[in-house]
C-alpha cells in the first residue's frame, strides 16, 4: 500500500513539474505514515524533482521538533532529510511556540504558499490518518469548532492527554484537490465500517471534498468489515 501510494504521489509530482506548477502536500503525523515516508524517500528521493514541491504538516503536537512526539521530527528523519528539497519548501508548524500565535502564523504561511479557491487555501494533496476514536488531523470527537470554524489553522486539545496541538481545520482540508486517507490495522476496522455504513458520525466522517477527490487507502485489516 505504501509503495502503491508513493508511486501515485511521485507521478502527481512529476505531472505538476511538466506543467511548471508547484505541488503542495500536507502530511499527517502519527505512526501510519512512517513506512510510507521511508518508501517515498527510498524509491523517489532522487528520481523525483522536489524543487517545486511545497511540504506542509496537517497538524503538530505542541512540542519542540526534537521531541519524540513531534510529527515534523518524524517526517524530517524519515523523508525530508533524505530528499533534495530547498529548506524554504518545508513549512514546519513550530510546536515549540505559543499555540495560539503559531496557529495564526502558520495560517498566514499556508496562504502565502498555496493557491486560493472559495476564499480558502487549496492543497494539491492532503494525506490523513484516522485515530481509533475516528479523529483525523487533530480534529477530535466533540471538537466541532475545528470542522465548521472559519480559521485556516486552530488550536486543538487531545481529549485524553490534554496535549495542545495545532491543526489545519476541516474547511481547509475539504477544500483540497485531493484528500487521501491512509489507514491500517484491525483497531480501525469497526470505525471504518461505521463511517462507510453511515451509522455514526466521527470527525473523519466530515471529511468530504468540496470540489476535489477523496481516496481511502485501507489495508486488509482496516477494511475487513467492508464488502469488496
Ligand atoms: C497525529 C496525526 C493523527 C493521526 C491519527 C492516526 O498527529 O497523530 O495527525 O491525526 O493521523 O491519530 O495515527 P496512527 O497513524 O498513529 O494510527
Amino acid at each position: 500500500m505504501a509503495e502503491a501510494f508513493a508511486l501515485d504521489l511521485a507521478n502527481h509530482i512529476i505531472e505538476a513539474e511538466k506543467k511548471h506548477l508547484s505541488y503542495t502536500i500536507a502530511f499527517s503525523g502519527g505512526s501510519t505514515p512512517q513506512l510510507f515516508f521511508s518508501v517515498l524517500a527510498e524509491k523517489y528521493g532522487k528520481s523525483v524533482n522536489w524543487n517545486h514541491v511545497q511540504i506542509f504538516s496537517v497538524d503538530e503536537r505542541c512540542v519542540p521538533p526534537d521531541d519524540s512526539g513531534s510529527n515534523y521530527g518524524m517526517m524530517n528523519r524519515l523523508l525530508v532529510k533524505k530528499i533534495s528539497i530547498p529548506d524554504t519548501n518545508i513549512h514546519r508548524i513550530r510546536g515549540e511556540e505559543d499555540p495560539e500565535s503559531e496557529a495564526v502564523r502558520y495560517s498566514e504561511e499556508i496562504v502565502r504558499n498555496t493557491r486560493s479557491l472559495n476564499d480558502l487555501p487549496v492543497f494539491d494533496q492532503i494525506i490523513l490518518g484516522m485515530g481509533e476514536d475516528g479523529h483525523t488531523a487533530s480534529i477530535f470527537p466533540g471538537h466541532k469548532y475545528l470542522l465548521i470554524g472559519e480559521k485556516i489553522c486552530d488550536v486543538a486539545v487531545h481529549p485524553v492527554s490534554g496535549q495542545k496541538r495545532i491543526t489545519i481545520t476541516g474547511k481547509v482540508i475539504n477544500n483540497a484537490d485531493s484528500i487521501t486517507f491512509i489507514i491500517t490495522g484491525r483497531s480501525k476496522a469497526r470505525i471504518i465500517e461505521q463511517i462507510f455504513k453511515n451509522n455514526a458520525k466521527f470527525p473523519a466522517s466530515f471529511i468530504i471534498p468540496r470540489h476535489g477527490k477523496i481516496t481511502w487507502l485501507l489495508d486488509e485489516n482496516a477494511g475487513r468489515f467492508l464488502k469488496r
